[in-house]
């Protein structure tokens, strides 16, 4: 069958992009990325790309007007490609309401935390100073708001009492790399719709094991 093309957009070292391309290599997985598209010309990630044979574009927004004229020159890009869909793996900028409905439900972001427990930035440290015992990251299908939208799968980690920000987060992204692949295969292959602003996942149920930390 046809894979489906994907373009990911990223801002920095692109460990989730480098995930997605280990991912891409096996014959069965459902999509090809086609396109990486940087704002940021020295973003680590854009090797990772080309180390693949991947195409890349950098699009830095400082040299645009308007983040409506930023938009308009990424859609155009995207739709160059043939792109379907879209994946944000650590992109660092806000997208405006017209994009994100251009690409509703085509759209997909990974964010470290367990939505909609810790939108925005600092997600590690906010956790430790909450005192939340269990911490993770979410994929979800993006909307206007911030950090909102149907979420397509979380992975939990536990919070250790001696974690500091560091070594909570290099957990969380150990999980960050096993989710995100998964969750853009779901939605790639049409295994992950959105009905109501839920995502009905057509997969296997995975029973209902407790998770609990501590557990003891
Ligand atoms: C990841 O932890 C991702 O979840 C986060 O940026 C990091 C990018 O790392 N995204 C956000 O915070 C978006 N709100 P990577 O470049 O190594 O994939």
């Amino acid at each position: 069958m046809a894979k489906t093309k994907v373009a990911v957009l990223i801002s920095g070292r692109g460990s989730n992009l480098k995930a997605l391309i280990e991912a891409c290599e096996d014959p069965s997985y459902p999509a090809e990325i086609v396109l990486v598209v940087s704002n940021n010309a020295k973003a680590g990630g854009l090797q990772h790309a080309q180390d693949a044979g991947i195409e890349t574009e950098v699009l830095d927004h400082r040299d645009f007007d308007s983040r409506d004229d930023f938009e308009d020159a990424l859609d155009t890009l995207l739709r160059l490609y043939a792109v379907r869909f879209v994946c944000l793996a650590g992109f660092m900028r806000i997208l405006t309401a017209s994009f994100t409905e251009r690409w509703r439900d085509l759209l997909i972001n990974i964010h470290p935390s367990l939505l909609p427990a810790f939108k925005g930035l600092h997600t590690h440290e906010r956790a430790l100073e909450t005192g939340v015992r269990v911490h993770g990251c979410t994929v979800h299908y993006v909307r206007p708001e911030m950090d909102n939208g149907p979420i397509i799968g979380q992975a939990a980690v536990p919070v250790l009492h001696d974690d500091t920000p560091e070594t909570l987060g290099a957990r969380v992204l150990t999980a960050e790399h096993q989710l995100f692949p998964q969750c853009v295969a779901l939605a790639c292959s049409g295994k992950a719709r959105v009905a109501a602003e839920h995502v009905r996942l057509q997969v296997r149920e995975f029973g209902a094991e407790l998770l609990m930390n501590p557990h003891d």
